[in-house]
């Protein structure tokens, strides 16, 4: 290890400066012992190319904000050693989400968006009392509602998604394990119908076409095809039930 030398191609454009159109420019790294994503591209902006935009927050998988294409797959740049890549390795920003700058995307906005639409806090008629013993909750429920949290909102399965890509008010992936998350939590109130009226049509739950791009691309491995399956039966018993009370009116 350590005599590779690697050649990166990287994706530059910076909105700023619409007048130089958007090319791939290439950098020459020699590659050390434990190297990832994210070490070669700081190294490369500190001795090759202060310009260089790029994310990063945690370097430890755990912010989500690193998220980028290298060698055309949607993942973390913290989280991908160079060893386990060819030497030539080509980096692009993620699709979807707005572009800042080179690698760097606005993944903040478009999860804020989602959250709203989502309604994504637990909805509870309870006054809220500060004096109350804390609420217990069984372990298996914690466990399953733990699941769908560990969600660090990267991006990842959006960008990876042929559905994502191709219509803007898709939910995604994401949007449906927030609504996994909080369909499990028993202290939420919101009724079949009301979800209904978040998830239950095209944007939602059944505008995905079964590609799986999420479930391959999530860098915490959650089994995203599994929370949209359940959001799925659940919506589907709501339809049918809407549909037969319509034809009985
Ligand atoms: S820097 Fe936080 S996930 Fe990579």
């Amino acid at each position: 290890m350590g005599n590779r030398t690697l050649t990166f191609k990287i994706f530059r454009y910076n909105p700023q400066k619409p007048e130089v159109k958007p090319y791939m420019q290439e950098y020459k790294l020699e590659e050390v012992s434990g190297m990832t994503i994210f070490v070669a591209l700081n190294k490369i902006r500190e001795e090759l190319d202060p310009s260089l935009m790029f994310d990063f927050v945690c370097r430890a998988a755990i912010c989500g904000s690193c998220a980028m294409v290298i060698n055309g797959r949607p993942t973390l740049a913290c989280k991908t050693l160079t060893k386990d890549l060819p030497a030539k390795i080509s980096l692009l920003p993620l699709p979807v989400f707005k572009l800042v700058g080179d690698l760097a995307v606005d993944t903040g906005t478009w999860f804020r968006d989602m959250a709203i639409k989502t309604e994504a806090w637990v909805h509870t008629t309870k006054e809220f009392d500060p004096t109350a013993l804390e609420e217990r909750m069984d372990n298996k429920t914690a466990q399953e509602i733990y699941e769908p949290d560990r969600c660090v909102e990267c991006g990842c399965c959006v960008a990876g998604c042929a559905t994502a890509n191709i219509r803007a008010d898709f939910l995604g992936a994401a949007g449906i394990n927030r609504v996994a998350r909080f369909m499990l939590d028993p202290r939420d109130e919101r009724s079949p119908e009301e979800y209904y009226e978040v998830v239950g049509a095209e944007e939602g739950a059944f505008g995905c076409m079964g590609l799986m791009a999420c479930d391959d691309n999530c860098p915490m491995e959650i089994p995203l095809q599994t929370q949209l399956s359940f959001v799925r039966r659940k919506m589907l018993a709501q339809g049918l039930k809407l549909k037969t009370e319509k034809v009985a009116l």
